[in-house]
């Protein structure tokens, strides 16, 4: 039999959850390979017959292709993805879906990056949506995508909890940013804290669902040493993270807490690259508008610390999948690409904008020169994997991955 030839070595080390490819004749030996290959967490998916095995020869040099062509990188793995979401609105498991579980889904931030493509894809599935909105703009946004509106504000907790009691579940993605420069990250945390507990009475004990964000940093930002995973919980923070996304993590444990007081609460910790055609402030736009002032893409020290990438509309489903039939008190990771080196996101970066990508020295002062704010971030690894989320779900990712999305130019308009 044969198996294992599609999936490149330092993908299998890095620890994500990869399918492998398998062929042979005989039953029984592909039953054990099988059986071993899911006892390392991969997925094992039968090609057919023996006769297959030269295909999977030929797959593998279609994968050194594209490693050097197509995907620019070594960095990615070959994969069975269900439908693409599109298709799934078309499909009888969406309406089944429409029959069996329409839910009143109260959402934040609808018009925000994640929240405009949430919305739809639970309209989609049949569920009615109300998002909330502090202004008449937003108010059109929101029912531009199908959603009833509900007009209010962040700082209106009795409102929230209104809202809370009047829905079947939650998400909520919406975040004041407009603390981020004047208090930091603290102060979006300290904001958001009061919401998450504020949902927490207005749900307490009646098992409806509440899925709020969180950061694939939460867990460890390389402090675990090894792949993060659904299992790890957000690292404690106290008065000395202030200013570091750690501070952060409160909100997260609070709102897994809920769960101990009967809301079926969860967490999705988004990648810390989101991607999309609509994506105008992310960590990417902001990269790349750094290149372009700077004149080269820069990466810290030797750009080998690992970050992770999901397409936005596959955060959408998850945040469906979570509020859908999530249990309560867990983590989930909205995370594609579990582990690219830094220095080759620069690097394709850079051969699209036509700058060149150039170390820069992990230094206190010289580091913050070139990443400003994000002097702090850039320097952390992230390698993430979405096993449990993927198992427990269903969750398939299937939209262009990083460098795929890079290569579909919108991030780089002509003029
Ligand atoms: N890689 C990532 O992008 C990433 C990674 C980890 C976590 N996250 C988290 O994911 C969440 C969603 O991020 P995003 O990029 O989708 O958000 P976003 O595009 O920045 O949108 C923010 C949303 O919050 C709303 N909002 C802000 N202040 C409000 C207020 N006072 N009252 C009511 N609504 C308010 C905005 O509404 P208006 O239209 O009225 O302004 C907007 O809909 C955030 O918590 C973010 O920190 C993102």
């Amino acid at each position: 039999m044969k198996a294992f030839n599609t999936v490149f070595g330092h993908m299998l080390a890095q620890g994500n959850p990869l399918d492998v490819l398998i062929t042979g004749d005989d039953a029984e030996a592909k039953a054990t390979m099988a059986a071993f290959i899911k006892s390392l967490g991969l997925r094992p998916m039968d090609t057919g017959p023996l006769g297959m095995a030269r295909w999977l020869e030929g797959t593998g040099l279609v994968m050194i292709g594209l490693g050097r062509y197509g995907a620019g990188s070594f960095n990615f793995t070959l994969g069975v993805s269900t439908l693409p979401e599109r298709a799934r609105t078309t499909t009888s498991r969406a309406t089944s879906i429409t029959r069996t579980s329409s839910m009143r889904v109260f959402v934040t931030g609808g018009t925000g990056h994640s929240g405009s493509y949430i919305i739809p894809e639970l309209i989609a599935a049949g569920h009615e949506v109300t998002g909330l909105a502090r202004s008449d703009t937003a108010a059109a946004a929101l029912s531009a995508l199908g959603a009833k509106v509900r007009r209010g504000d962040l700082q209106d907790l009795d409102g929230l909890k209104e809202a809370a009691t009047d829905s079947d579940g939650i998400i909520h993605v919406a975040h004041r940013q407009d603390l981020l420069f004047s208090g930091g990250i603290h102060a979006v945390a300290a904001a958001e804290l009061p919401i998450m507990l504020a949902y927490g009475e207005a749900l307490a004990g009646t098992g409806k669902p509440l899925v709020a964000t969180g950061s694939i940093g939460s867990p460890g930002q390389g402090f675990l040493g090894r792949t993060a995973t659904e299992e790890d919980p957000a690292l404690p923070s106290g008065d000395e993270h202030k200013g570091t996304l750690r501070a952060r993590n409160v909100v997260e444990t609070a709102v897994v807490g809920l769960a101990e007081q009967g809301v079926r609460s969860s967490v999705v910790r988004i990648a810390n690259i989101a991607h999309s055609t609509t994506d105008r402030a992310g960590f990417l736009p902001t990269l790349i508008a750094l290149a372009k002032e700077k004149g080269f893409i820069g990466y810290p020290g030797d750009g080998a610390n690992l970050w992770n990438a999901v397409h936005i509309r596959d955060v959408a489903s998850l945040f469906r999948l979570a509020l859908e039939k999530g249990p309560a008190g867990k983590y989930w990771h909205a995370v594609d690409d579990g582990g690219i080196p830094f220095r080759e996101i620069a690097e394709a970066i850079g051969s699209r904008l036509g700058l060149p990508a150039v170390s820069v020295p992990v230094d206190e002062l010289v580091l913050p020169g070139y990443f400003g704010f994000l002097a702090n971030i850039v320097t952390q690894s992230y390698p993430a994997s979405n096993l449990v989320t993927r198992r427990t779900l269903g969750w398939e990712p299937a939209q262009p991955r990083l460098l795929a999305d890079l290569d579909n130019g919108h991030y780089f308009p002509a003029s």
